[in-house]
């Protein structure tokens, strides 16, 4: 996804949101506040249930594949394989509710980063992408 105002960093642009991130650590730290976020919101306490009780894995893997997803290193494929995200979500069944919950957590988790205000919208505004793509009801 780009954005093309003038002025503005076009993020979807080679690595530009990858940098913007700070790396992958910086990814590490949204993907652990994100599911911080899960384990705490009301309203993501479904979602929070269809994943394993132990999210070391399920973090390692988001934060795996946002590495690709935003520029930086195919770190998913490299150590877990090829992936297709609606394909990997299709068993669990998910509506707009719990679209709409992944995406509550991700705002909050982004909310929490020391990121430019353009940039946390414009990647909220892209994951909402494929969390639609995710969602096989409603
Ligand atoms: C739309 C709402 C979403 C819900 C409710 C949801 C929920 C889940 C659940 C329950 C799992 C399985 C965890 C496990 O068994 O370890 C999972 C895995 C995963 N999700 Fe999501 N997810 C959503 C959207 C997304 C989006 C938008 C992305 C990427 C931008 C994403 C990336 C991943 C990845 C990379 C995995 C690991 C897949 C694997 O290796 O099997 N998810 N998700």
């Amino acid at each position: 996804m780009q954005i093309s105002e003038p002025g503005q960093p076009r993020y979807g642009d080679g690595d530009t949101s990858y940098q913007a991130t700070g790396g992958i650590a910086g990814i590490r730290r949204l993907v652990d506040a994100f599911y911080d976020q899960m384990e705490s919101l009301p309203e993501a306490a479904e979602i929070r249930a269809l994943h394993p009780r132990n999210l070391d894995e399920s973090r390692d893997k988001l934060s795996c594949f946002l590495s690709g997803w935003l520029g930086g290193p195919k770190l998913y494929r490299e150590k877990y394989g090829p992936i297709s995200i609606p394909a990997a979500h299709a068993h669990l069944g998910i509506g707009s509710q719990e679209r709409d919950a992944w995406l509550l957590c991700m705002e909050k988790a982004l909310d929490q980063q020391s990121w430019p205000e353009g940039f946390k919208h414009y990647l909220l505004r892209a994951l909402s992408v494929p969390a639609e793509r995710c969602r096989t009801r409603d």
